[in-house]
């Protein structure tokens, strides 16, 4: 993996090179192993730029054993947590409007994170991210930034790089 941090704006950046499907999930591995309490994430990029890959492995280093579907219909899957709360893994590809997701009950205080694939399509009706994931396709591999957005984005970004180098070195 390559990696850079930059700092454009108040933004702070890190940007990589995901090889292969096994470096999207190393980074996965690696945003769960650093999470804070609460937190949101975006998943931004074009259809089969690797977010549900993402999210599966995160969701899997949380310990989620079952299957993890993809929400692209029921727009949340929720998935009790060994450690307290609940991830909430949701993709609004298929959504009419961001006012459908006033009846899915996502106001709740169980979620302790949320992934979110196409959240430009939640309209107003999201939290707010604390990171945002743009993943992008890159000859065989994809690009990715990964941005912080809030204090507890810059917090879980400054604990990234150590775990994910670690990771990744462990897999080579
Ligand atoms: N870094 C990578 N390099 C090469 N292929 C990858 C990488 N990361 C993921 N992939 C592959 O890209 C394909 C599509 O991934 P995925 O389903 O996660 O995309 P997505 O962004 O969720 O798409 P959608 O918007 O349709 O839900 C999968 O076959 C996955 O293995
Ligand atoms: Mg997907």
């Amino acid at each position: 993996m390559v990696a850079a941090i930059g700092e454009p704006g108040n933004d702070q950046v890190i940007s990589m090179l995901l090889e292969d499907a096994e470096a999207t999930n190393a980074l996965g591995v690696a945003l769960a192993q650093t999470r804070p309490a609460r937190g949101v994430v975006y998943l931004h990029g074009d259809l089969g730029a690797g977010k549900s890959t993402l999210a599966r492995a995160l969701l899997r280093a949380l310990g989620v054993t079952g299957a993890i579907r993809s929400p692209t219909y029921t727009l949340v899957e929720r998935y009790p947590l060994a450690a307290e709360g609940e991830a909430w893994h949701l993709d609004l590809y298929r959504i009419g409007n961001g006012g459908e997701l006033e009846f899915l009950g996502l106001d709740s205080d169980e979620a302790t994170l949320w992934l979110v694939e196409w959240p430009e399509r939640g309209g107003g009706f999201l939290p707010a991210a604390d990171l945002r994931v743009d993943l992008e396709v890159a000859g065989q591999g994809r690009h990715a930034n990964v941005t912080a957005v809030t204090e507890t984005g810059r917090a879980w970004l400054a604990r990234l790089p150590a775990v994910n180098t670690r990771a990744v070195a462990a897999d080579s």
